[in-house]
C-alpha cells in the first residue's frame, strides 16, 4: 500500500542530478512546466530542490553525497498508470482470433467468453501464479518509466478470489519497487453462477465483498463497470456508495461501448473519475465538470477493440474536465504495457496534444489516485520518483512508437 506520509527535513542532499532539462508538470494545464538546463536534488527519498542549475545554492550543492550528470537528458516525474487490470490468469488469445474473424467484443461477452473466461482462469490460478505474471507486467511498465500503478481486481467475482487479487496487487509493490494502488472492481460483470439473479450478486457485493475489502484495508478505491453488458447505473450506484461510505474513492468504467449513464452516475456520487468515455454526451461532460470528476482516457482499448467512437475531447476541454491517460492494460481489451504506444494513441486516435498526454500520465493521474500531494510533479517535498529520458524533446515520448527511450528510473531517490 502507498505511504503518503513524510516531510522533508533539513538533511544533506543524497543525490543531485545536473545538466538535465525538466518537465515539472506544473503551471498551466496545457503545458508541461519546462525548465531547461535544470537540476534536481533528493534527500531521504523526497525532492529537496528543483530549478535552474545556475540557481543551485552553493553549500548544499557542494555537500551533495552523489552528483549524477545527465548530459542534456530530459526528466519527468515517474509516470503514473492510473487504470490497469494487470493481475489475471490466462490470456484472451482465443477472443482475439474470434474478433479478427468478425465477432464483436459484446457478442463474445454475451456468449460466455470475454471477461468471464478470464474469471475462470483467474479463479483457477494460485497467488504465486498471479504474482509471477503480474510482476512481469509491472516490470514492462517500469521499462517505460512507470513508478506508480493502479491495479484493479475484477476477475474473481467471488469473495475469495477478489481478495486474493487485491493481496497479489499489493504484494507487487514490495517485490517490484513500484507503488501499487489497489482498486476493488468486483462489480466488473455478473459471475456465471449468478445468471438471472442480479440482485443477489449486488447484495453479495454490498454486504460481503466490499465490507471485507474495507475491513482488511485491501483497496484504496472502488470501481464499477457501468454498461449494458455489465451493471446498470442503479446497480452500480449501490456498490459505489457502499465503498465510498467506507472511505474508498469512487471510479466508474463509463460510456465505453454504449451511452449507459456512467458519467452522470460518477458525477451524482462524486466519484474521482469516469474512465473510457467514448460514448460520453455533452451533458455528461458538463455533469463531470460540475462535480469535479476527472476523465481517464484509455486509447489502448479503443484501438484494440477497433472502436470507431472517440471520447469528446473538445467538450471535455471546454468544460474544464481534467484529462488523465492510462494503459487499461488487461488481457481482453488492451493487452498493452508499452506506455509509448498508449501515449501515441492518445494523440493520434483521440487528438490530445503530446503535452496533454504527458500531463495526463503524471500530474492528472496522481489526482485520479488521490496522490497529488505526494507525486505527479517535480516539486520540493514530493517523492523523488523520476524518469530520465534519452530524447531531445519530451513530445518524442508520444512520437516514436515502440522504442525504449528511458535511460534511468529513480524510485524514492534511488536508481532502480
Ligand atoms: O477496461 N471495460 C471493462 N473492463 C476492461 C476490460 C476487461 C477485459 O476485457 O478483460 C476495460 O476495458
Ligand atoms: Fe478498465
Amino acid at each position: 500500500m502507498i505511504d503518503t506520509s513524510g516531510a522533508v527535513r533539513a538533511h544533506p542532499w543524497d543525490r543531485l542530478w545536473t545538466g538535465v532539462h525538466l518537465a515539472t508538470m506544473t503551471g498551466p494545464a496545457s503545458g508541461i512546466g519546462v525548465v531547461r538546463d535544470g537540476a534536481l536534488a533528493s534527500s531521504r527519498g523526497r525532492i529537496a530542490w528543483v530549478g535552474r542549475e545556475t540557481d543551485l545554492p552553493a553549500p548544499e550543492k557542494n555537500d551533495a553525497r552523489e552528483v549524477v550528470p545527465c548530459d542534456g537528458a530530459w526528466m519527468t516525474p515517474g509516470l503514473i498508470d492510473c487504470h490497469t487490470h494487470i493481475v489475471f490468469g490466462g490470456d484472451r488469445l482465443d477472443d482475439f482470433r474470434r474478433r479478427l474473424a468478425g465477432e464483436s467484443y459484446v457478442e463474445i461477452a454475451r456468449g460466455g467468453g470475454g471477461i468471464a473466461s478470464t474469471v475462470r482462469a483467474t479463479r483457477g490460478a494460485s497467488a504465486e501464479e498471479l504474482t509471477r505474471s503480474g510482476l512481469r507486467r509491472v516490470r514492462e511498465l517500469q521499462e517505460w518509466g512507470v513508478t506508480t500503478v493502479e491495479v484493479k481486481s475484477g476477475y474473481g467475482l467471488d469473495l475469495e478470489t477478489e481478495l486474493r487479487m487485491l493481496e497479489v496487487a499489493s504484494s507487487l509493490s514490495v517485490i517490484a519497487a513500484a507503488d501499487v494502488s489497489p482498486t476493488l472492481l468486483a462489480a466488473h460483470v455478473f459471475p456465471p453462477e449468478y445468471r438471472g439473479r442480479r440482485k443477489a450478486y449486488v447484495d453479495l457485493l454490498v454486504e460481503e465483498i466490499v465490507p471485507a475489502a474495507l475491513d482488511q484495508g485491501l483497496a484504496r478505491a472502488v470501481d464499477v463497470f457501468c454498461e449494458e453488458i455489465a451493471f446498470s447505473p442503479d446497480e452500480a450506484r449501490r456498490v459505489l456508495e457502499a465503498g465510498m461510505d467506507g472511505g474508498l474513492a469512487g471510479r466508474v468504467h463509463a460510456d465505453q461501448l454504449s451511452a449507459s449513464g456512467g458519467a452522470e452516475l460518477a458525477a451524482a456520487v462524486g466519484a474521482r473519475s469516469a474512465d473510457h468515455l467514448e460514448q460520453l454526451s455533452p451533458e455528461g461532460a458538463r455533469a463531470m465538470a460540475g462535480a469535479g470528476v476527472a476523465a481517464v482516457l484509455l486509447p489502448g482499448a479503443a484501438h484494440f477493440l477497433g472502436e470507431t467512437a472517440r471520447p469528446p475531447v473538445g467538450a471535455l476541454r471546454r468544460a474544464g474536465v481534467p484529462i488523465a491517460v492510462a494503459s487499461d492494460a488487461n488481457p481482453g481489451s488492451s493487452p498493452i504495457t508499452n506506455v509509448g504506444v498508449i501515449l501515441n494513441l492518445a494523440c493520434v486516435l483521440f487528438g490530445l496534444t503530446p503535452e496533454e498526454a504527458l500531463r495526463g500520465y503524471t500530474e492528472v493521474a496522481a489526482r485520479v489516485l488521490g496522490l497529488e500531494a505526494d507525486r505527479g510533479t517535480l516539486e520540493p517535498g514530493k517523492r523523488a520518483d523520476l524518469a530520465i529520458w534519452d530524447v531531445d524533446d519530451p513530445a518524442e515520448l508520444c512520437y516514436w512508437v515502440g522504442g525504449r527511450p528511458l535511460s534511468a528510473l529513480v524510485k524514492d531517490g534511488d536508481p532502480l
